[in-house]
C-alpha cells in the first residue's frame, strides 16, 4: 500500500532554510514555510510550497518541522512562540548552537508534547541532498526512527545518542578545530605574501604538509585518552623551540602573531612545570587546568 508523502514545514527560509524546503518539495512533500521576511518565500512558493501567515500556523502544518534560523536565541523565540502548536510535532533544529542550547529546547519540547531532534549540518545549502552533504542528530530517537527517510533526503545522516546537546557537543569542537585550522592558514599566508610568495602558489604545500600531518591527531587522540605522554617523537621542548624561532621570523616580516602567541604560552606553561620532554598532545591540558 502506497502513503502519500507526509507534510513537512521548513521555519526560516535563509541560504539552509531554503535548501532544506526545496529538498522536500523535490521529493513530493507537502511543504509548508515561513520566513520573518516573507519575500524570500516566494521562489518555493512558486515551487510549490505554501507560505503559512504565521510561524505557529507552520508549525501546525507539519507532522515534521524543520527549524533553520539564525542562532538559538531566534530558535528558541519563534518556537516558544507557539506552544500549542508544537504538540506532537517532530522538531528537527538544525539551528547552529551550544549543547545547553539543545538540551533546553528539548527540555521545553517534552514539556509541551513534542518530540525534539537537533541537526549539526555538515554541509553548504549548494550541497544539501547530495553525498556531500552529512547530518549528525542527537535526541528524540523516536523522531529519527520516524523521520529518518525524509532525513536522507538532506543528506547522510547520523544518530548520535539521546542526548539533545550531543550533536552540538561534537559541533562546536569540531568547529573549534577548523577556525584553528583557519587561524594557522591565514598566518601562514601572511607571511608567504611578506616573502613575495602568492597565497595561490603557497596554499598546495600548505595543503600537502596538513595532510600528511593528519594521522598524527589520531596519535596524539590516543595520548590524550589515555592521559599518557610518555612515548613522543614531538616532545613539547622542540616544539617550544620551533614555535618561537616561527614567532621571531613571523616579527622580522611584520607579521603580527595573535594566534600563535596563545599556542606558545600554553606550551611554554607545560615545559616550566616540567613536561617538556613529554608529547607536544600533553598541551591540552592546559586548556582546562591553566595552572
Ligand atoms: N549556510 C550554511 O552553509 C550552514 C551550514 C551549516 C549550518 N548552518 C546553520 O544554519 C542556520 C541558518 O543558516 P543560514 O545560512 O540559513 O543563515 P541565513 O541565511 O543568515 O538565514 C538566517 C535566517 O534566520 C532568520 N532570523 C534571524 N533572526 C531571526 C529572528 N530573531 N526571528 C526570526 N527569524 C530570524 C532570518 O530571517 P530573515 O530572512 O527575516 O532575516 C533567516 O531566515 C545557522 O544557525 C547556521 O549556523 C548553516
Amino acid at each position: 500500500m502506497s502513503t502519500s508523502p507526509a507534510p513537512v514545514s521548513v521555519i526560516g527560509l535563509g541560504n539552509l532554510g531554503r535548501a532544506l524546503a526545496e529538498a522536500f518539495l523535490r521529493a513530493g512533500h507537502p511543504t509548508t514555510v515561513w520566513n520573518r521576511s516573507a519575500a524570500k518565500a516566494q521562489p518555493l512558493v512558486a515551487n510549490g510550497a505554501t507560505l503559512a501567515a504565521t510561524s505557529a500556523e507552520a508549525v501546525a502544518a507539519g507532522e515534521l518541522v524543520v527549524v533553520a534560523l539564525l542562532d538559538p536565541s531566534a530558535a528558541r523565540e519563534v518556537l516558544t512562540g507557539a506552544p500549542e502548536a508544537v504538540r506532537g510535532r517532530a522538531l528537527v533544529n538544525v539551528t547552529s548552537g551550544g549543547p545547553q542550547d539543545a538540551r533546553e529546547l528539548a527540555d521545553w519540547a517534552a514539556g509541551h508534547g513534542a518530540q525534539y531532534l537537533h541537526g549539526a549540518v555538515y554541509a553548504v545549502p549548494q550541497t544539501i541532498g547530495t553525498a556531500a552533504s552529512s547530518v549528525n542528530y542527537s535526541g528524540s530517537r523516536a523522531a529519527h526512527q520516524r523521520w529518518q527517510d525524509q532525513l536522507a533526503l538532506l543528506g547522510r545522516h547520523t544518530f548520535l545518542g539521546t542526548d539533545a546537546g550531543q550533536a552540538s557537543g561534537y559541533d562546536v569542537a569540531v568547529l573549534a578545530g577548523m577556525y584553528g585550522m583557519l587561524g594557522g592558514f591565514l598566518h601562514a599566508t601572511a607571511m608567504a605574501r611578506t616573502a613575495g610568495i602568492g597565497a595561490a602558489e603557497f596554499t598546495p604545500m600548505l595543503v600537502s604538509w596538513l595532510t600528511d600531518s593528519f594521522p598524527a591527531l589520531e596519535t596524539f587522540a590516543e595520548e590524550v585518552d589515555g592521559a599518557d605522554y610518555g612515548a613522543t617523537e614531538s616532545s613539547l621542548a622542540m616544539n617550544q623551540a620551533g614555535l618561537a624561532t616561527i614567532i621571531r621570523a613571523s616579527r622580522e616580516q611584520g607579521v603580527t602573531v595573535p594566534t600563535l602567541a596563545p599556542l606558545k604560552e600554553l606550551i611554554d606553561a607545560q615545559v616550566a612545570a616540567g613536561h617538556g620532554a613529554a608529547s607536544l598532545s600533553r598541551t591540552v591540558e592546559s586548556f582546562t587546568d591553566p595552572s
